[in-house]
């Protein structure tokens, strides 16, 4: 936190007028929000650009978009909509100071920044709603969450992972766009990740970290996302996410903590009933960073009890200069694999997320 008790004095100015966070909805998975989301009125929308300090985009849509161009468009809205609550949950707990979430000197600024970003993020939210209904598809509708964090720290450190691993997917929905002829998009959505990367900027500074990661964000796929996105969500509770046509892994866990920017072996689990096999060889642990190539490494000391197996990867930082994002996946054989999209392809086990 020390850097952002420095940064606290340049930003006393900045504080809004933003409303209180309301009280929390016991209902059903809570939404509407308080401010309608994500259905709000003409009025509601007008403090909500207030809030986000801009407007959504008022030209139209394209007329036309491919298949998998809508995919993309479901995807974002069922990512924008789990950002939604997580920050809605955040600046609620900021709000009221609950155990864990009172930040002291700085908390004036830190929840003045949020509440912009939450408003922002509805804005997105409602940029993509709004899409799909001009191409007269269902709107995604909101899951019911759960986010494994109980202080301010863990949350950021959890903002930081999603907001790269959205980075790396809207990279991947960009080319989608483009290979497809949905070019009409790919301005609206650039300008999404430079909001995105800002956020990451604030996210690292109070995490004590370098505003800029890498000079080349990690890629990913979209089946990666919409892995980990489910996993913080109560099962059941997204009435339509299948109406969108993506893959979900089986879940690979991280278990090394507090992970050290060297090259060292790191430990993982999966649920060994989920492999369809029981020789380990065939299967590899891949790791995608930056712009580069995906690492393919062996499984080391398997060893199974309770139904998990756990195993260890060489994890080569210092080759590699692997900062920021890595997304770990096991996969069927070891490649070669030439691309993040490769990778997917052979996936059984993902995403790993380790972030240095
Ligand atoms: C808010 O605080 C509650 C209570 O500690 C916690 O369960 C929840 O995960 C927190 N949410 C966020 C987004 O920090």
């Amino acid at each position: 936190m020390r850097s952002i008790l420095a940064l606290s004095t340049l930003s006393l100015a900045a504080i809004s007028v933003a409303a209180p966070a309301g009280k929390r909805s016991d209902a059903d998975n809570g939404f509407p929000l308080d401010n309608g989301f994500p259905n709000p009125s003409a009025d509601q929308l007008r403090i909500i650009q207030q809030q986000a300090f801009g407007t959504l985009p008022n030209g139209s849509p394209p007329a036309r978009i491919s298949t998998d161009g809508l995919t993309n468009i479901k995807l974002i809205a069922l990512n924008e909509l789990f950002e939604v609550k997580f920050f809605e949950e955040l600046i609620y707990n900021v709000t009221n100071k609950v155990s864990g979430y009172d930040l002291g000197y700085s908390h004036e600024f830190v929840k003045d920044s949020l509440k912009a970003i939450l408003a922002q993020e509805e804005l997105h939210a409602l940029n993509v709603l709004g899409a799909l209904k001009h191409f007269g598809v269902d709107p995604i509708r909101p899951c019911k969450y759960n986010f494994p964090v109980t202080n301010f720290q863990q949350a950021i450190a959890l903002a930081a992972t999603f907001t790269d691993l959205v980075l790396g997917t809207l990279q991947d929905v960009n080319q989608i766009f483009a290979k497809n002829g949905d070019d009409g998009l790919v301005r609206a959505v650039s300008s999404v990740i430079g909001n995105e990367g800002e956020q990451e900027g604030f996210f690292h500074v109070l995490q004590d970290k370098r505003p800029s990661t890498l000079p080349f964000l990690t890629t990913g796929v979209r089946d990666f996302a919409f892995t980990a996105i489910q996993s913080f969500t109560i099962p059941g509770s997204c009435s339509n996410i299948n109406s969108i046509p993506l893959k979900t892994f089986k879940p690979l866990t991280v278990v090394s903590t507090n992970i050290k920017p060297e090259t060292q072996n790191l430990k993982f689990s999966f649920n060994a009933a989920d492999a369809g096999t029981t020789d380990w060889n065939t299967l590899s642990v891949v790791f995608i960073n930056q712009q580069n190539v995906p690492v393919v490494k062996s499984l080391q000391s398997p060893t199974e009890a309770g139904g998990v197996l756990t195993f260890d990867a060489a994890f080569p930082f210092e080759e590699n200069e692997m900062n920021g994002l890595t997304i770990a996946a096991v996969t069927r054989g070891s490649g070669p694999f030439t691309s993040a999209q490769d990778v997917a392809l052979a996936t059984i086990f993902a995403p790993g997320l380790i972030e240095i």
